[in-house]
């Protein structure tokens, strides 16, 4: 799949490089055009240019950049960006006195705003769930179950589309409903992230169905 990625910083380069090595086309856009450049060839991407230039490219585009950049970034793309799968990967977070606070309003989802953004593109909700860090580890370093990357979408072809880039990763793709639900993966975010942050581990508080039944 040829994938635009918009941005140059962690997410940026952790995913794109998970989808070159697992065989996408991909294309690195920054508003830094060296700095594209320089990532591109760090993750072995097909090539590099200005964000214009990256959503022009994919058939899927991801929006690596802070959750208040981009829905303007959408609307500044939303030509291009019509008819494509666009990957809001954001955390709409900030710290706040009793951990990290949401800084949309309720019910708001970062996606939601792209998607009233750029009204013709396929958004998706994904990988905003874990650490960049995650996403460098090889196919199969998880062990035999591979983790879930909970995903929101209303298209079935961008559904299809962030399906095919998480397994290519390794990992296993969880449907999490329509974008409407986008919301709530923002809101788990926000409770995973503090939890770390108090030095707790968010996923024992999900134990598997059987047990929990
Ligand atoms: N890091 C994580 O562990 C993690 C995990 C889950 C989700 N996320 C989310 O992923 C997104 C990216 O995070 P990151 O860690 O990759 O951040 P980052 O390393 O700070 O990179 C941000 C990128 O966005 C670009 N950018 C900033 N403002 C922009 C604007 N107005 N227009 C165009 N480009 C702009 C920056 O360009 P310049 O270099 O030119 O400033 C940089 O390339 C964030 O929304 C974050 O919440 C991050």
């Amino acid at each position: 799949m040829r994938v635009g990625v918009l941005g140059t910083g962690d997410m940026a380069a952790a995913l794109g490089g998970a989808w070159a090595r697992s065989g996408h086309e991909v294309f690195v856009g920054g508003r830094n055009t060296a700095a594209a450049g320089a990532l591109a060839g760090r993750i072995g991407a097909a090539g590099h240019g200005t964000p214009a230039q990256a959503a022009e490219y994919g058939e899927a585009v991801l929006l690596a950049v802070p959750a208040g950049a981009a829905p303007t970034l959408a609307r500044e793309h939303a030509g291009a960006l019509a008819g494509r799968t666009v990957v809001d990967c954001t955390n709409p977070l900030h710290p706040g006195p009793g951990g990290v606070m949401l800084t949309t309003g309720a019910g708001e989802s970062v996606a939601g705003l792209i998607g009233a953004a750029a009204p013709a593109a396929r958004v998706v909700k994904a990988f905003n769930l874990v650490h960049v860090s995650m996403w460098d580890h090889p196919a199969g370093a998880f062990g035999p179950v591979p983790p879930a990357v909970p995903f929101c979408a209303d298209d079935p072809g961008a559904a299809g589309h962030v399906t095919e880039l998480i397994t290519g990763m390794g990992w296993t793709p969880m449907p999490a409903g329509g974008l409407d639900r986008a919301a709530y993966v923002e809101a788990t975010a926000a409770f995973v992230i503090g939890v770390w942050w108090d030095g707790g581990s968010p996923a024992l508080a999900f134990p598997e169905p059987p047990r929990a039944a």
